[in-house]
């Protein structure tokens, strides 16, 4: 069976920054595929082709059977899209914007509204829907974005950081929305940060990094690939630091990871809890006072610092910026150069069937 989402070779440059830079991918139909990756990756720009925001400069890309370049038209009739910045009308109300949605695609009145109210109880937005949106919070239009990317209930989603910014609860919430949405067949690109929503939603994971897929695999077979298992020292002071790192890469099969901040530096070992217990011995021996220390199988946290050199950071939605005060896509543009329109208008886009 041809797979659900196809894109072969995708490139495309903004100016002299080369956002997609060879990006294949596949999606076998009825499956999550998990694209993670750090800020200015290439995730957002991969979503916007495939849902055919975006024309890439060369490559090939084929959504539900349909090819993105040839037939942008059909394929928006195919697929729901939530974006990373949500896209929600400011002076409708969230029972209006999504009856709105759903009457973009031609549903009867009756349907839209039986459809809206649906949605917004899956979402916990009832008591908040007859508010416009403008008073919503954060949270609140985040899944007020979602909903509306399901109100037609398209074979092919996509969700670019569908859970940034949702409190624990309202992610655990989206998260079964989304199984219960694989489970009725339902084919999903999803973008994300969290690496533990990867390894709990998507089937297979592909880590993009400078606009190029570097792994592809199961959570369990990237774990396996980068092999090992963890030693995770917490320092008692941050000057304790630059010694622990000394005394530890001694041990390490690879680079020391260390968090400054938390004082935490983790190393790939082999050999378990014999190498445990000498490590504690030779950090005891250095008078190198520790808080916790601990022996671990590696997560999709390390898969993606060994695959990339870093942590992942979930961009802040307001302001654009990373924890680390980095701008957005700061990989060397000031993201002026845009000649493509904003990712507010998207969704419109989409519904309405516009060409951009
Ligand atoms: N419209 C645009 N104009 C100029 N540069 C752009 C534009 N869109 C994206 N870029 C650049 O392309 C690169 C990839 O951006 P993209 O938004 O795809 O990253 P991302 O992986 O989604 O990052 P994040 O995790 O921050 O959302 C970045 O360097 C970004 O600055
Ligand atoms: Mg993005």
């Amino acid at each position: 069976m041809a797979p659900a989402i196809q894109a072969e070779n995708l490139v495309k440059t903004f100016g002299d920054v080369r956002a997609l830079d060879g990006v294949s991918l596949d999606v076998p139909e009825g499956t999550v595929l998990g694209l993670l990756g750090p800020n200015g990756a290439g995730k957002t720009t991969t979503v916007r082709v495939l849902t055919t925001l975006l024309r890439p400069d060369s490559g090939r890309a084929v959504v539900a059977g349909v090819d993105v370049l040839k037939h942008p038209n059909q394929v928006r009739s195919l697929i729901g899209l939530s974006g990373q910045y949500a896209a929600v009308d400011e002076y409708l109300t969230g029972f209006e914007n999504l009856q709105m949605v759903g009457e973009l695609y031609q549903m009867t009145a009756r349907a839209a509204k039986a459809r809206a109210l649906e949605l917004l109880e899956w979402f916990n937005l009832t008591e908040a829907k007859d508010r416009t949106a403008k008073t919503y919070s954060g949270g609140m239009r985040r899944r007020l974005d979602l909903a509306a990317a399901l109100v037609v209930r398209p074979p092919v989603m996509f969700l670019d950081e569908p859970t940034t910014g949702l409190d624990p609860r309202n992610r655990l919430a989206l998260w079964e929305v989304i199984e219960t949405l694989v489970e009725q067949g339902t084919t999903l690109l999803l973008t994300t940060q969290y690496l533990e929503e990867a390894d709990r939603l998507a089937h297979d994971i592909a880590v993009v990094d400078h606009g190029r897929v570097i792994a592809r695999g199961t959570a369990d077979q990237l774990k396996a690939q980068i092999g090992g298992e963890r030693i995770e020292v917490v320092v008692h002071r941050a000057d304790l630091v630059a010694d622990a790192v000394a005394t530890l890469s001694g041990y390490a099969l690879g680079e020391p990871a260390v968090e400054r901040n938390t004082r935490r530096i983790t190393v790939p070992v082999s050999g378990g809890a014999r190498v445990l217990a000498d490590v504690i011995r030779d950090l005891d021996a250095r008078s190198i006072e520790i808080d916790d220390i601990g022996l671990r199988r590696p997560t999709l946290d390390d898969v993606f610092l060994t695959l990339t050199g870093h942590v992942a950071e979930a961009a802040d939605e307001e302001n654009g910026t990373d924890a680390t005060g980095r701008g957005r896509g700061g990989r060397g543009t000031g993201g002026t150069a845009g000649d493509e329109s904003g990712p507010d208008q998207d969704k419109q886009a989409v519904a309405a069937g516009t060409e951009l």
